[in-house]
């Protein structure tokens, strides 16, 4: 007989006489008469509640069932008489699969999030977690839905690359030199004899990759993981992280922010359109205000300023911030977080931002201070997407790559798509684990991704 999922059977409308599920015990309770089993198969939030009578040939080895032990249970869904859920199943036989033992670290009680990372092994049992993996399966294909209703193209752009597209210096470099013994030359590290030649490290965006893809197929889009070395440990930076980078030919910034504003709020209603339990969870557990909220940035406007006015409300507010607010310093995520959270209480998108605080490829502004850059700042989260027009004028380009200190050479053909047909185009990267953050309103990206990893945090 083939198993069915439990989230099946919580949307059946009638009983079945033989049903079999296989999942882990969350608990088992005993009376005299009678044990109940509770059964999560991760399939959704609900579990089942199974009534294992003591006419069941193996009832003494039920009975051993422990929290943690994986079981199958073949027998009738009944209507349950108990309140808290629908459906019950009245067990003919329960096999058990695999004991857990008494050491089972999940036993029925609230565990911190700080000790769940420590067993990030274990953590997507329990009901936080597993909702909040569910949403993350969700929401990518809610992206990938998002932009093909939308005829944009899907590129896989490589994670291996000998640039540094955002000129920041924070690279993982890769190699297969022997690092006890590198080959020298001339006093430096002699790359040619490293397996690709050259010096490379993982990408820390594929943007510079998927824009030749925009000046040949039009709309695109890259959606994988990017690395960044940066060395801050906080609840919003990690080391590995996945983006989300589309790229538009013949488009500005207004444009651009145009499209991110719609991605967030289609992404925030389609989770409430196929994750409305997980969703209430969170809602129930860990921010009260989390459903308005959402609903609030759904269904608003949001505000357009240019850096120059979001400055200018940061100088004149009474807030005390620990980084200094001047016009050429970047925003700091305390700045970000009082312009969308207190200030504005919805989304801001801030353009034409200094150009020395921001990447060589952006667009130049006529001003000849600022660049055609864009950052979308949320609620809570502070900054979650980050883009620009780019800078598709040759001489331009070229003198910003050298101004940034950047090898002229490791660039030759991101400059080559400024000869031959150049056009206005714009994209941005919106963080994923950032916005899992936004949709769950859990606080710490740590808890977002699977098995994160940060600064002298490798583990799993
Ligand atoms: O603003 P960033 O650095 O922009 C770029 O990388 C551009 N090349 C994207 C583009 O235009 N195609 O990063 C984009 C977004 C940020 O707004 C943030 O949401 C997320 O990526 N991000 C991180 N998320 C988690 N951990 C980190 N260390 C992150 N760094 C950036
Ligand atoms: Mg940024």
């Amino acid at each position: 007989m083939e198993r069915t999922k439990i989230y099946q059977l919580f949307n059946t409308a009638v009983p079945q006489t033989q049903v079999l599920i296989k999942g882990w015990v969350r608990t088992r309770r005993d009376s005299k008469t009678f044990s109940f089993l509770e059964i999560n198969d991760g399939s959704s939030l609900k579990s089942m509640q199974v009534i294992a009578d003591t006419s069941l040939a193996n009832y003494p080895e039920v009975k051993k069932i422990t929290t943690g032990s994986a079981v199958a249970v073949l027998g009738e869904l009944v209507k349950s008489p108990g309140k808290g859920q629908a459906w019950e199943i009245k067990a003919e036989c329960i096999e058990l699969i695999g004991l857990a033992p008494e050491s089972y670290p999940l036993q029925k009680k609230r565990h911190s999030d700080e000790f769940l990372r420590t067993i990030a092994h274990l953590r997507p049992r329990t009901n936080k977690y597993g909702a909040a993996f569910r949403i993350r399966s969700e929401l990518s294909f809610a992206i990938h839905n998002f932009f093909k209703e939308r005829g944009f193209r899907y590129i896989h752009t490589p994670i291996l690359t000998g640039s540094d597209c955002e000129g920041a210096g924070e690279l993982f470099q890769v190699t297969t030199l022997d690092l006890q013994n590198c080959p020298v030359r001339d006093e430096h590290v002699d790359y040619s004899r490293d397996f690709f030649g050259k010096e490379a490290n993982l990408t820390v965006s594929g943007q510079l990759a998927v824009e030749m893809f925009a000046l040949s197929l039009g709309d695109v889009y890259t959606f994988g993981p990017t690395f960044r070395a940066e060395n801050s440990n906080t609840t919003r930076h990690a080391a590995e992280f996945w983006m989300i980078e589309p790229e538009m030919s013949f488009c500005d910034n207004e444009g651009n922010m145009d499209l991110g504003e719609a991605l967030i709020k289609y992404l925030i209603t389609y989770i409430f359109d196929h994750c409305p339990e997980d969703l209430q969870l969170f809602g129930k557990f860990v921010d009260k205000t989390l459903l308005a909220t959402l609903e609030t940035i759904a269904a608003s406007d949001f505000i357009r300023i240019p850096y120059r006015e979001a400055i200018d409300i940061l100088e004149k507010c009474s807030k005390e911030f620990e980084y200094e607010v001047a016009f050429g310093k970047d925003l700091q995520s305390e700045h970000e977080r009082y312009l969308a959270e207190i200030h504005f209480k919805k989304p801001v998108a801030i353009y034409d931002y200094p150009k020395t605080i921001k990447p060589f490829y952006m667009r130049q502004n006529a001003d000849g201070e600022t660049v055609a850059a864009m950052d979308i700042l949320v609620p809570r989260v502070g900054e979650i997407i980050g883009g620009s027009q780019r800078e598709e004028r040759f001489d331009m380009l070229e003198a910003r790559i050298e101004e940034a200190g950047l090898e002229k050479e490791n660039y030759w053909w991101y400059l080559d798509s400024r000869k031959y047909g150049s056009v206005p185009h714009s994209g941005f990267g919106l963080g994923f684990e950032r916005m899992l953050m936004l949709v769950t309103g859990i606080s710490n990206i740590r808890d977002v991704i699977p098995f994160p990893r940060t600064p002298k945090a490798i583990e799993f």
